[in-house]
């Protein structure tokens, strides 16, 4: 595990959006894995600035996003599909039909022709993950063991809370989602991890020094040979 201690909100995204530019400059026909949430979003304006200037060339590149809150269409403005149009892909020169985010409507079949997808992708080169405050990924939220691939996940209520911000009121925010499991995940070939704010020291501190345990999800990135977390000084303030 590598640690990349950034100043602020801005600096941790441009050393994100680095990573990021430098994986589609190595491949351009890589497959990332995008999030979505506050953390990311710096790291793609900045993308977004690089390709505007011709800098970077998304014309070949795949993504598959981490996650979709169930019962959401693609449409409403609080899906993960309409925030990542609307914070990435409509700004860049990538082919729609190369991006996929799993669906919020299509069912149970949804997970495994999730998983059979990015097998099919070849596997993810590069996979952005944000982090919750209770430790989630994606959204595997603790529990008492890991879930491996996509499946659906009953939200818990500190990430329900924490995400009302985006809905009317806690009541529309969903009770459920689907996310890519932990072995989606740790098979991608590098992780990197935006984190900001004192809100996530504690889960920083919990995840990455403490022991590994589906209680605190994201701490399987102990394992994975090329993890980078990128966070600010807030962020890494209890460490
Ligand atoms: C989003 C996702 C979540 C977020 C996490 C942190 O696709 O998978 O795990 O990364 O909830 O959210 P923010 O960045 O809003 O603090």
């Amino acid at each position: 595990m590598r640690i990349i201690r950034a100043k602020d909100y801005d600096a941790m995204s441009a050393a994100a959006a680095r990573l990021i530019a430098a994986q589609i400059l190595l491949k351009p026909d890589c497959v990332l894995g995008l999030a979505t949430g506050s953390s990311p979003v710096g790291a793609y304006q900045n993308l977004i600035a690089w390709n505007k200037t011709g800098a970077l060339d998304f014309s070949a590149v795949r993504s598959v996003n981490l996650d979709e809150y169930a019962g959401l269409t693609p449409d409403h403005d609080q899906s993960y599909a309409y925030f990542m149009r609307h914070n990435l892909f409509n700004h860049v020169n990538i082919d729609l039909k190369n991006t996929n985010v799993p669906s919020g409507i299509s069912g149970d079949g949804e997970c495994q022709r999730y998983d059979k997808l990015i097998a099919d992708l070849g596997g993810i080169d590069l996979q952005l993950l944000g982090l919750g405050v209770n430790g989630h990924i994606g959204f595997n939220e603790p529990d008492d063991h890991f879930s491996l691939g996509t499946h659906k996940v009953t939200l818990t209520e500190s990430t329900r809370q924490a995400n009302k911000r985006f809905f009317p009121s806690l009541d529309e925010v969903p009770t459920h989602a689907y996310t890519m499991g932990v072995r989606d995940i740790l098979q991608a070939r590098r992780v990197v991890m935006v984190a900001s704010g004192t809100s996530k020291a504690q889960a920083i501190k919990d995840a990455f020094f403490g022991p590994v345990t589906p209680q605190v999800p994201a701490s399987i990135l102990q394992y994975h040979p090329d993890f980078v977390l990128v966070a600010d000084e807030e962020a890494l303030s209890l460490i």
